[in-house]
């Protein structure tokens, strides 16, 4: 498989366990969903391993934890040998591998994601970032993990929703113009191939940018319109419904701009309605959007007094396109309200 330049060997394989329990100098955290769904499978492991077992949830992707896991390594001895193994989905590979990065200036680090994002995003591109002060993924490192461990037998205890949220993102990297993805999505795939496909656009995107200054800014595609209406519903609206329907707004405010045709906006729709992706939010967090909208889109990307969008142009291409227009931002998300 691809690796780039990120010297992360990606492995796809059911047959983890037995590598794994190789390895003498490890430690484990591991997503407390994962350790109940599967806990006849690692038994064997967890018997001979120590662990951390980590309620996974955006509140809990915070210092507090951060101090309790440093707190775990520093009980456990680690040494800068010692591998720090992540079983979850991106809220633990995210927080564990953020903590391996800090501790004695990094240890060893492998992922196996547990979800459908884990496997084709938050694994995938040496990014480590915990929450603070209320603000998403605000503390962070780049620090490529040794190893990325995919096994699809995760897939089949995940809820519909998550599974969904994954999808959008495939969905959503699929627009990205050297990608296969549209291709292969246009054809009857299997769920290994589509991750391997979406790992090898990701991994394609973040080697050109790895510090996320420039083409690696693509990605966020929907993602600025997706956090206002996570914001203004007080997370109600999961962050696959809240991208879905980002990917809408940009393409309608491309539309409206100039920047795409008719015909390639109506394309862009079609893509995410053959997954039956959310096309409205519902109109009782409009008043939100009204008072705190702009407030919201400002903590976003931003480019000095700009906010920085990624949208489409003609033939559906990505780019960036940086704006002051905040009240036409605020208009176009309204418009995709059910009210
Ligand atoms: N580092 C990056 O580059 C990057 C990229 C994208 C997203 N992220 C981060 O990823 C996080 C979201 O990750 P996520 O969508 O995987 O959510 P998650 O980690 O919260 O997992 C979703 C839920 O599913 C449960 N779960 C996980 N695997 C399961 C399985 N196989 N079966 C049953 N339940 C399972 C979890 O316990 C959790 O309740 C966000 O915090 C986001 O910021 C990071």
């Amino acid at each position: 498989m691809y690796t780039g330049s990120f010297n992360t060997k990606i492995v796809i394989t059911d047959n983890w366990l037995v590598e794994i329990s190789k390895i003498k100098n490890k430690v484990l955290i591991i997503d407390s969903n994962i350790r109940l769904h599967y806990n006849e499978m690692l038994t064997p492991l967890l018997i001979n391993t120590r662990f951390f077992e980590f309620n996974a949830s955006e509140s809990n992707k915070n210092l507090n934890e951060i101090t309790k896991i440093l707190d775990f390594f520093q009980t456990e001895n680690l040494n800068r040998s010692s591998y720090v193994i992540c079983i979850g989905g991106g809220i633990t590979t995210d927080i564990g591998a953020f903590t391996a990065s800090i501790y004695k200036r990094g240890c060893r680090l492998i992922l196996i994601p547990t979800t459908l994002l884990g496997m084709v995003d938050a694994s995938i591109g040496g990014k480590t970032a915990i929450n603070y002060n209320g603000i998403k993924n605000c503390i962070g490192t780049f620090y490529s993990a040794e190893k990325v461990i995919i096994s699809s037998v995760f897939l089949n205890t995940l809820p519909k929703s998550e599974y969904q949220t994954g999808m959008v993102e495939v969905v959503k990297m699929s627009f990205l113009h050297d990608s296969r993805l549209a291709e292969i999505l246009n054809q009857k795939w299997d769920i290994i191939n589509l991750v391997k496909e979406a790992i090898n656009t990701k991994l394609s995107v973040c080697e050109q940018d790895i510090q996320d200054r420039s083409t690696r800014r693509l990605l966020n595609l929907g993602h600025t319109f997706g956090h206002v209406l996570e914001s203004i519903s007080n997370f109600e609206i999961s962050h696959g419904t809240a991208v879905a329907i980002g990917i809408r707004i940009a393409a309608k405010f491309s539309y409206r701009n100039g920047f795409i045709s008719e015909s390639d906006y109506k394309a862009v729709n079609l893509r995410l309605d053959r997954f039956e992706f959310p096309s409205r939010f519902p109109a009782k967090y409009c008043h939100e959007l009204e008072i705190n909208g702009i407030g919201y889109l400002k903590q976003d990307k931003k480019a000095g007094k700009k906010i920085r969008l990624v949208l489409f142009n003609n033939g559906m291409k990505l780019f960036i396109h940086e704006t002051q227009k905040f009240n036409d931002l605020i208009a176009s998300i309204k418009e995709f309200s059910d009210g």
